[in-house]
């Protein structure tokens, strides 16, 4: 199975830049969402990896063979790339049924009729529609009709798969069914899988790295955890997670190497990392995960309840502290009556700094103070 390598990658339409010299090794066998806001350049690099969009500039490597090069002069044509696409407007043929669809590719490619009689029903078995081989799609719900494009376009056996919001017609129970059938796709077919979503619980939940991008650029290229818990720097700690990360603009005075004074209006705290802290500390952010947010009966900070939400197996709460809005998820049932007093405070080791520029710095631990 093949390894996906994008060198310098722009692409620009007139003089607009859509993407920015974007560079990402995708190893063989990877489940890697593309990631962004709309408009961040998602589908233009999954078509730039097909072969449907040519690159300004920038090379493309499958599998160690060169499939675009702006200074070699090469541009491999998609059906020779060894890729397979699902789109988000996947139209199956309405005319054919379900087995018609899956085989009507392979006879195109003169396979023997008994060859695509056993790959259509192999088919028809990993995507568990092996019932209904002679409906025609009209005759199909949403979810079974998603799973006849995929099987249509894994019958080829396309070392890797590319595929743009492929979910995003379907509603979220349906979503969260074929979230989890992607992912067995995946273990069992071995391929590469390159998959682009605005959904940021999507591509948490799926892949085995994030490709995040903004306007154009690369923010992050790291496994989900990493991205959550070690965000490159405040758009991506923001655009990752629900509810919203907590972020605070401090300004700070350095005790050492490792300790800092932080304050915001009447809030002050002293932050101490193991790293040594940046070396410019008059605007610093401050970002903690909701659920580092614990409510305690000693020490702390006291923030009112502005509203609290529990849905059954969690509760979330939006507590005011000064002018800033903090949110915390709790396990569990919890009713807080709304403007009650309670005291929280941020799980040791848990609370992110970022620099001036909104860079990642460190993690570390706050006292309030
Ligand atoms: N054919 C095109 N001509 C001009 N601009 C385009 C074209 N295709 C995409 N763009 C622009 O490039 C940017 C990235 O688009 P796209 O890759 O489709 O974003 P995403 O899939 O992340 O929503 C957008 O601003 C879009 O308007
Ligand atoms: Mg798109």
């Amino acid at each position: 199975m093949p390894h996906i390598e994008l060198r310098n990658i722009t692409k620009k339409f007139g003089d607009f830049v859509a993407v920015d010299n974007l560079s990402l090794d995708i190893k063989d066998g990877d489940f890697i969402t593309l990631l962004g806001p709309s408009g961040c350049g998602k589908t233009t690099t999954l078509r730039q990896i097909a072969g449907l969009e040519m690159p300004t500039s920038g090379e493309i490597l499958i599998d160690d063979k060169v499939v675009f090069s702006s200074e070699k002069a090469i541009d491999v044509a998609p059906k020779d790339r060894g890729v397979g696409f699902l789109f988000q407007n996947y139209a199956l043929w309405p005319h054919m049924t379900v087995y018609r669809n899956i085989a009507f590719g392979l006879e195109n490619l003169k396979w023997k009729k008994q060859d695509v009689d056993k790959r259509v029903k192999e088919l028809l078995k990993l995507l568990k529609i092996e019932e209904f081989p002679d409906r025609y799609p009209a005759e199909l719900s949403g979810g079974q009709q998603q799973r006849v494009a995929i099987a249509r376009t894994l019958a080829t056996n396309p070392r890797v798969l590319l595929m743009d919001e492929p979910l995003s017609n379907l509603d979220a129970k349906l979503r969260m069914e074929m979230r989890a059938e992607l992912k067995r796709l995946h273990h069992e077919t071995g391929a590469t899988f390159v998959y682009v979503t605005h959904d940021q619980l999507e591509a948490m939940t799926l892949a085995t790295k994030i490709c995040l991008l903004d306007k154009g650029y690369l923010q992050q290229y790291d496994p989900p955890l990493t991205v959550y818990n070690r965000p490159a720097n405040t758009f991506v700690a923001d655009f990752v997670g629900n509810p919203t990360m907590n972020i605070i603009k401090f300004s700070g005075k350095r005790k050492d190497d490792h300790t800092a004074i932080l304050s915001h209006k009447s809030m002050t705290l002293e932050y101490a990392s193991k790293d040594v802290l940046p070396a410019d500390l008059s605007e610093v952010t401050i970002g903690v995960r909701p659920e580092n947010v614990l409510v305690t009966e000693h020490g702390g900070i006291k923030v009112k309840v502005d509203t609290s939400l529990p849905s059954g197996m969690e509760t979330i709460l939006n507590l005011k502290l000064d002018d800033v809005m903090l949110s915390c998820v709790m396990i569990g049932s919890v009713d807080y009556p709304s403007d009650s007093l309670i005291s929280v405070l941020f799980k040791d080791e848990s609370v992110l700094m970022f620099d001036k520029a909104g860079k990642f710095a460190t993690s570390g631990s706050v006292k309030f103070i």
